[in-house]
């Protein structure tokens, strides 16, 4: 029996993916024996709908200053941040004087130079202080800390209250949401809003993107959750927008109660999670049986495909796909390597697995018959630059919604 990390009700997991290595942790051979593993159980609160973790490595061992996930390497999550910072400027600074944002995870700053391209006050907030080195050589204010209650108030004493706080892919990673939201809540202005986007639970199960769940991710949110766990410090829901980003995704808009306008997306986002059993217990029951298939069809291709001889080079090493790879127990045996664009990926090993990973140019110099796609997600970008692997003859295999050959 656990307690649940928003509410505290009892909370049994519903499923396990088993042993899990951290996400991204990328090594090197000489490393394979001493690395750490956690059973990664996945557990629903059938009080305040929140999918969780209920055990997570701490967040120095996945967030420190080899942290190997830049934002900006993908060219469509540019674009993206870009229209998500517009979007917050248009919407929310029309009428404010020198009003002042606030990120989260602000990572390279991918988001926040948008930001500081239109001189608006702006602070980062980046505990990976690898990834914040590059936001500051750009000139983008980065503090290199966990957000935490008392981190909001010595921002407070610094710059004042913030007229927004954003965040994307973010707020899914903090274990003490109590503590972030109550932060959140005494940063913004009486009228300030708070924008995130995660990964979204109804896209999750409905494509069995099990691959979301790792380490990292100790929640993944509905707007049910968000509400019951936002609530609770004083903030409401006064938007919902769905977005394509990272398999499906849905921004969320809060601001203290009462002080703004509710969409009608708030409603009928609602109505719609509830016919689609997003709080209910069953609904999970179902997709782990829905993961467990996946799993059985996808290792059965990968053995028929070695056994008529041919290869598969999985493309991007993803953190996603490390929950893959170890819930299937797929190895060297049956993935040569991976293809990743990532620097510090790359001439290493995947964790748990050790397949090794390599680069885009090892992967043209000598195509596989199949290539395995783990950056699902970003399969727009992908196929523009890989026409010729197609035009070649080669296969993608997907696993995501279901497993198949094209
Ligand atoms: P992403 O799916 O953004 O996130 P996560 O690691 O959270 O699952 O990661 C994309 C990975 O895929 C990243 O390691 C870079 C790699 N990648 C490529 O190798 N080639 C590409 O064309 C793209 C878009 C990504």
């Amino acid at each position: 029996m656990y307690k649940c990390r928003i509410c505290l009700n009892n909370i049994n997991p519903f499923m396990s993916f088993g042993s899990q290595p951290i996400a991204n942790g990328f090594l090197k051979e000489h490393e394979f024996s001493e690395e750490y593993f956690f059973e990664m159980e996945t557990a629903f609160c059938e009080s305040c709908n929140t999918f969780q973790l209920v055990t997570q490595p701490s967040a120095e061992k996945m967030f420190h200053e080899n942290y190997a996930f830049f934002s900006s390497l993908s060219k469509n999550m540019r674009i993206h941040f870009k229209m998500f910072a517009e979007m917050v400027m248009e919407e929310y600074f029309i009428d404010r004087v020198d009003p002042f944002v606030v990120e989260l995870g602000s990572n390279d700053g991918i988001m926040l130079q948008n930001f500081m391209n239109n001189n608006f006050r702006h602070l980062g907030v980046e505990p990976s202080s690898n990834v914040g080195d590059v936001a500051r050589k750009k000139g983008i204010k980065t503090i290199s800390e966990f957000f935490s209650l008392d981190l909001a108030e010595k921002i407070i004493k610094e710059s004042g209250h913030a007229d927004a706080v954003i965040c994307a892919n973010v707020m899914c990673h903090i274990p003490d949401m109590n503590d972030i939201a109550q932060g959140i809540a005494k940063l913004l202005t009486a009228d300030g809003v708070l924008i995130f986007e995660e990964p979204y639970l109804g896209d999750m199960l409905a494509k069995t993107s099990y691959d979301q769940i790792y380490d990292e991710h100790v929640y993944i949110f509905s707007a049910h959750s968000v509400m019951n766990a936002f609530g609770r410090h004083g903030l409401e829901i006064i938007d919902l927008l769905h977005q394509e980003t990272h398999g499906g995704s849905m921004r969320y808009v809060l601001a203290p109660k009462g002080t703004h306008t509710i969409s009608p997306n708030v409603e009928i986002t609602l109505r719609d999670e509830k016919r689609q059993g997003l709080n209910s217990i069953e609904t999970f029951v179902k997709f782990k049986a829905n993961c467990e298939k996946s799993r059985s069809n996808l290792v059965g291709l990968l053995k028929d495909i070695k056994l008529q001889g041919k290869r598969v080079v999985g493309y991007g090493a993803t953190s996603k796909s490390t929950t893959v790879l170890n819930y299937c127990g797929i190895g060297p045996d049956l993935i040569d390597f991976i293809a990743d664009t990532t620097p510090i990926k790359q001439n290493k090993f995947t964790p748990g697995c050790h397949i090794p990973v390599k680069s885009h140019e090892d992967f043209h110099a000598n195509p596989p018959e199949y290539a395995l796609l783990f950056a699902w997600n970003h399969a727009t970008e992908i196929f523009e630059k890989e026409t010729q692997f197609s035009e070649n003859g080669g296969k993608w295999i997907y696993f995501v919604p279901s497993v198949e050959v094209k």
